[in-house]
């Protein structure tokens, strides 16, 4: 297995069935050596250092129907809000303050509002056209990505969510198409944003197979960004009484994206933090890179419920901040 691991850290690529290995293996030592190595390939990049992105829920009004998420639209449990500019800009003004230099705009799929952000992202990228501003709004139309695009948005996270056409198609309603989503994923590409793709781990009905399909999509894609984290069950979804995904196999998908994608950004899920106390550190030590905390007004934050215990801990962003450096103090990481 080690000479696996080490074939990894020197082509960033393995064939399929060795990755399977690497992903099923019950050597203990051999997990080991895979985060050993993914650790210094990040420390090797980042030094010991984790990135801060300011999460920014904009909204949770969403056209689409994940079988697995909270905010479905058939969910009509939901209390559905949308953040107006001069919210997004406290939000702003707020992280940027306290240090942050990117903001991640992420809400539903909603083409409309999305479009309507517009001179929100062009406000934005005239008060701190130094930051990063990264959106996350879903499935949306050529020209709405190329408008944000020109108002001033540079990153765009789209989870590819699964790359097996039978997964894909288990997780999601008829009307969403696996096929739409990578051609999103290409378009936005080529309209200059840095891109971010990913897909949940232990989602019901997921194989191993599915999981090389993903990480070998991942290799091909190249991403600059990779967003991974465990599935985990919300109750008021039609997957709600499965089994969450697995904090050891996610960490385990850290590190063999590391050594595939050495200076991508990686990071440390909230879902990964929902499920263990130490997860988010854990994450770090086997090679994410980015930690981001919640600049969402509390007001609406338990409206944002993707999964149970998203917001278990509501805590304002300060707070949030003083915790994350605690946990990076005792691995002897800082933040910036
Ligand atoms: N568990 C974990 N992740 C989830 N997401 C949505 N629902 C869940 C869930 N139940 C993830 C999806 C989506 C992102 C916004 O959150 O991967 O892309």
């Amino acid at each position: 297995m080690h000479v696996l691991i080490d074939e990894l850290r020197e082509t960033h690529n393995l064939p399929d069935e060795a990755i399977r290995q690497l992903l099923e293996t019950g050597d203990g030592s051999a997990v080991q050596y895979l985060h050993d190595s993914a650790r210094e390939i990040s420390q090797g990049a980042f030094g010991r250092t984790v990135k801060l992105r300011a999460l920014i829920e904009w909204s949770n009004v969403c056209r689409n129907d994940c079988l697995y998420c909270g905010i479905r639209r058939s969910n009509t449990g939901v209390t559905r809000y949308t953040l107006a500019k001069d919210e997004i800009l406290a939000c702003c003004e707020h992280a940027w303050n306290l240090g942050l230099k990117t903001f991640v705009l992420q809400g539903g799929e909603n083409p409309a509002a999305a479009k309507a952000l517009a001179p929100t992202v062009a406000e934005m990228r005239a008060s701190w056209p130094e930051a990063a501003i990264t959106l996350s709004l879903g499935e949306l139309p050529y020209d709405t990505y190329a408008l944000l695009r020109r108002s001033g948005a540079n990153r765009y996270l789209l989870r590819h969510e699964s790359a097996s056409p039978r997964l894909y198609a288990r997780l999601h309603p008829a009307e969403m198409r696996l096929e739409n989503r990578l051609a999103c994923l290409r378009t936005l590409r080529e309209l200059g944003y840095e891109t971010g793709a990913g897909m949940m781990v232990g989602a019901p009905f997921q194989t191993v197979e599915d999981l090389v399909e993903d990480l070998r999509f991942l290799h091909d894609f190249q991403p600059d960004m990779v967003g991974v984290g465990p599935f985990v069950p919300h109750p008021d979804t039609p997957l709600g009484t499965s089994p969450a995904g697995s904090v050891s196999l996610t960490l385990r998908i850290y590190s063999i994206l590391r050594l595939m994608l050495p200076h991508a950004n990686i990071p440390s899920t909230t879902a990964l933090s929902s499920l263990r106390a130490d997860a988010r550190t854990a994450g770090i030590l086997a090679g994410a890179n980015v930690l981001m905390p919640n600049f969402t007004p509390l007001r609406v934050r338990a409206s944002y419920d993707l999964y149970s215990g998203k917001n278990a801990s509501g805590v304002e962003a300060e707070e949030n901040l003083q915790r994350i450096q605690q946990e990076l103090n005792k691995i002897q990481y800082s933040y910036v």
